[in-house]
This record gives structure tokens, C-alpha cells and sequence, in this order.
């Protein structure tokens, strides 16, 4: 199918451009991009085009998700490869990285081709699977590496649990060296979270919770910069949450560690841990939500390119799960319907240029995995985003298309919201 987008302010920091633009695409492809002066006053009639009017709108290159639960296999009842392309696409993402933490656990060629095999018949955006760096998750041997590489993981992580055994991630971090491919880490050192449920506190004591220190992050965040700079591997720190994390990555770049990079997301940037004052499981994550000062920390990592990506960690729940016991729940939000309006909030109140927006969530995980996208360059895949900036979103999970409806947003007003999605030149739109 072809389609004319016209009149949209195109955002795309790889070509320069920030401006009024014209898209056109074929073949699932872009095809030509124009810049203009002025929106053109009516919508163009184009032959055989669907012609989309974006003015007044932001179109953006298609969002890359570096850190989504997708839970197939295993946990269908939580979530499945469908459901949470799905709801990709509705939160304005065309490709999504997905975590190993199913059951079994991604830590074979045969699970990767499964996952994506379940992708190309029922996803609807580019699936990215991550292998796991130890066999089983279980933090004892490496897993293999060069045939999950083969089988088209494009990178490896352990997350939902750290890799306790220093000498085991050393390894992981020389042997992603021979596929230039990242080792994400879950930065948690589990002895010293001590079984924790949130974050430690004032609060904690008061509400009669285990508390989960910041430094139990921070000790593991400086491991591991130590681990890449030993090893000269490729490391990602995964979920950033705390102050310390983001002072300490700040230091590895300033010595020049270039292969060092982070990501933090939205429920670290827009909320504290006042959130689980009711025990409202919804709020419960992990790494826990942090201070006020761990908040702004990470607003300013974010400003200042100490932090490189904005990741959803998408984890949806089911609901029975997050109605027990809240020191029983387990750990999630599910991100990938809010993220969007949550950095838009950042954007409204001037603390995030479009630009930075468009880096964070496109271009850096682009180049992070090497997945190619981040940008709407003629001759790439046609994989955009619309974003309305006039048009609120009153946050309602029981509309997601994400079968996890685990957020602590609910009835939050954001300020912007994506209209249609463009993946490989084919049209998901709401309106
Ligand atoms: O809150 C979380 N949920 N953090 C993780 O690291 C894992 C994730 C999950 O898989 O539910």
C-alpha cells in the first residue's frame, strides 16, 4: 500500500531534520521525504495513496522498546507475543527488544525461533528477542551465545535477576565481545536487597515493608562499569533508579568508557515511592520506586546524556497476582500504552526537547542493538509514529490492549497522545 503523510512536524535528529515535511511510502518503504515552508491548507489527493493529515501533529521515526516482558512463552495468562505488539503499537513503538525471563527461559537457539516465529505470524511490530547470558537464568553457566546470535537475539541479558557471580558476567561481557552485541544488566545485588519489596525508607519503616537499599543497585552499577572496563565489553545498565546509578555512570562516561550505556523509565522519571503509600501493588517495581532526589537525578541523567534511553520495562501482571498481598505481588508496571504521554509530560513542561525524546526512544536503542530504524531516511523501512501534541489521554488500563493492566497511572491525564503507528508502511491507527 502507499502512503502520503502530509503536513506532520517531522522530528528526526539523524537526517537534521525538525520541521514540516511531507512522507511518502511504498513498498512498506520510505520512499521520499520533503521538506516544506508552510502545511499545505488542504489534504492533497493522491492517486492510489492513503494520504494521512498530520498537520498540527509530530511524526516521529517508530519507537524502539530496548525492555518489554512479552511473557510467551509460558506466562500466556500475563501477556502473549500479540497482545503486547499490540500493545506496542498503540503506544507508538514498531519494535520492541524482549526480555528472556519466560518459561522456558530464551536461553536456546529453538525459544528464539519460536518467539519469532510467533512474531512474523501474529505480531504487529518488529520483535527483537534477548537471550539470556546464563543458562536457565540461573546465574551458573553461559548460555550459547552464538547460536541465540544466530538464531537472531540481539542481545543478552539476565533481567528480573542479576548475575550474582562476578566472574560469570566477566566472562558474558568477553564473550559479547566476538558478536559486538550488549550484556544488559539487572543491576541488583540480591544479598543486600535483603528479599526487599520497596524501597528503603522512612516510608518503608512506616508502612511496615521491607525496604530495598539504593546502594544494593549502585554497588552492582559499579561492578559491572568495573567488569566492562576490565573486559572492554559492551554493557547496559538496565531500569536506572537511583542517584548513585546515575552519578556513577556519569563518572565511567567522563573517563571514556564509550561502551558503557543506560536506561532508565518512565515510572523512575515521573513518580516516587509516595506511589505505594495505599500498598497499591500497581506501584510496585523492581528496582522500587526512589526519592524526590532520585527522580530529579534521573531527569537531569536524562538531560545531560548520562542516561542514553527511555525503556518501558513493559512487565505486565494479571490482576489476581497484584490484588494479593502486596508484599507477595510481583514486581511490574505495564508500560508501553503510558510511555509516550509520560516523556510527552517531561516535553510540556520543558524539561525535554522533541529532539531528546526522539534520541532516548529511537535513535539510541537503534544504534544500541543495531537494529536499524531511529530514523525515516529514504529506502528504510517506512516504521513511524503520529503524535498528537492538542490532544490529551486520560490514562484508563481497562482500555490496553496489553492484557497486563498493572499501572499505577490510571486516571493520570498526559498531555499527548500516538494516533497512528507505521510499521513497514502498514497503518495502526485509533481514530
Ligand atoms: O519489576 C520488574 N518486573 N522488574 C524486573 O526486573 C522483572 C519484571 C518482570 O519480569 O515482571
Amino acid at each position: 500500500m502507499k502512503v502520503f503523510i502530509q503536513n506532520g512536524h517531522l522530528v528526526d535528529p539523524r537526517q537534521g531534520i525538525d520541521g514540516i515535511c511531507d512522507i511518502y511510502i511504498e513498498g512498506g518503504r520510505i520512499q521520499k521525504v520533503r521538506k516544506k515552508k508552510n502545511p499545505a491548507v488542504r489534504s492533497a489527493r493522491l492517486p492510489g495513496y492513503r494520504v494521512i493529515d498530520a498537520a498540527g501533529m509530530y511524526v516521529l521515526p517508530g519507537l524502539i522498546d530496548l525492555h518489554v516482558h512479552l511473557r510467551e512463552p509460558g506466562y500466556e495468562y500475563k501477556e502473549t507475543i500479540r497482545t503486547g505488539t499490540e500493545a506496542a503499537a498503540r503506544g507508538g513503538f514498531t519494535a520492541v527488544c524482549c526480555m528472556p525471563n519466560t518459561r522456558p527461559v530464551n536461553d536456546n537457539a529453538s525459544v528464539t525461533e519460536f518467539i519469532l516465529s510467533r512474531a512474523r505470524n501474529e505480531g504487529t511490530c518488529t520483535v527483537l528477542p534477548i537471550g539470556a547470558i546464563s543458562k536457565g537464568q540461573k546465574g551458573e553457566e553461559l548460555a550459547e551465545f552464538t547460536l541465540m546470535h544466530e538464531a537472531g537475539c540481539v542481545a543478552f541479558s539476565d533481567d528480573g535477576r542479576p548475575v550474582m557471580d562476578s566472574l560469570l558476567m566477566r566472562r558474558a561481557l568477553e564473550y559479547s565481545r566476538v558478536h559486538d552485541l550488549p550484556i544488559i544488566s539487572h543491576c541488583e545485588d540480591l544479598a543486600l536487597a535483603g528479599g526487599g519489596v520497596m524501597n528503603e525508607g522512612l516510608l518503608s519503616v512506616t508502612l511496615g515493608l521491607r525496604g530495598i537499599p539504593a546502594q544494593a543497585e549502585e554497588i552492582m552499577v559499579s561492578r559491572d562499569i568495573s567488569l566492562a572496563e576490565l573486559t572492554g565489553g559492551r554493557l547496559h545498565i538496565a531500569h536506572v533508579s537511583t542517584a548513585g546509578s546515575v552519578a556513577a555512570v556519569r563518572a565511567a562516561k567522563k573517563r571514556g568508557l564509550a561502551a558503557v550505556t543506560a536506561e532508565t523509565c518512565p515510572h523512575y522519571f515521573s513518580i516516587t515511592e509516595e506511589a505505594v503509600r495505599e500498598y497499591d501493588a500497581n506501584a510496585k517495581v523492581n528496582p522500587p520506586l526512589r526519592r524526590k532526589t532520585d527522580v530529579e537525578a534521573i531527569r537531569e541523567g536524562l538531560l545531560d546524556g548520562t542516561i542514553d534511553v527511555i525503556a518501558t520495562d513493559h512487565a505486565p501482571h494479571h490482576r489476581d497476582e497484584k490484588e494479593g498481598e502486596f508484599d507477595l505481588a510481583p514486581s511490574g508496571i505495564s508500560g508501553l500504552e503510558t510511555a509516550v504521554g509520560l516523556a510527552m509530560k517531561l516535553v510540556a513542561n520543558g524539561m525535554l526537547s522533541m529532539t531528546t525524546l526522539v534520541e532516548k526512544m529511537a535513535v539510541n536503542p537503534a544504534r544500541i542493538v543495531g537494529s536499524g530504524g531511529g530514523t525515516v531516511a529514504p529506502g528504510t523501512d517506512a516504521d513511524l509514529v503520529i503524535i498528537d501534541p492538542r490532544r490529551e489521554y486520560r490514562v484508563d488500563a481497562e482500555k490496553f490492549a496489553s492484557k497486563g493492566r498493572n499501572t499505577p497511572f490510571g486516571g493520570w491525564v498526559l498531555p499527548a497522545v500516538p494516533v497512528a503507528t507505521i510499521w513497514k508502511g502498514k497503518v495502526y491507527s485509533w481514530e
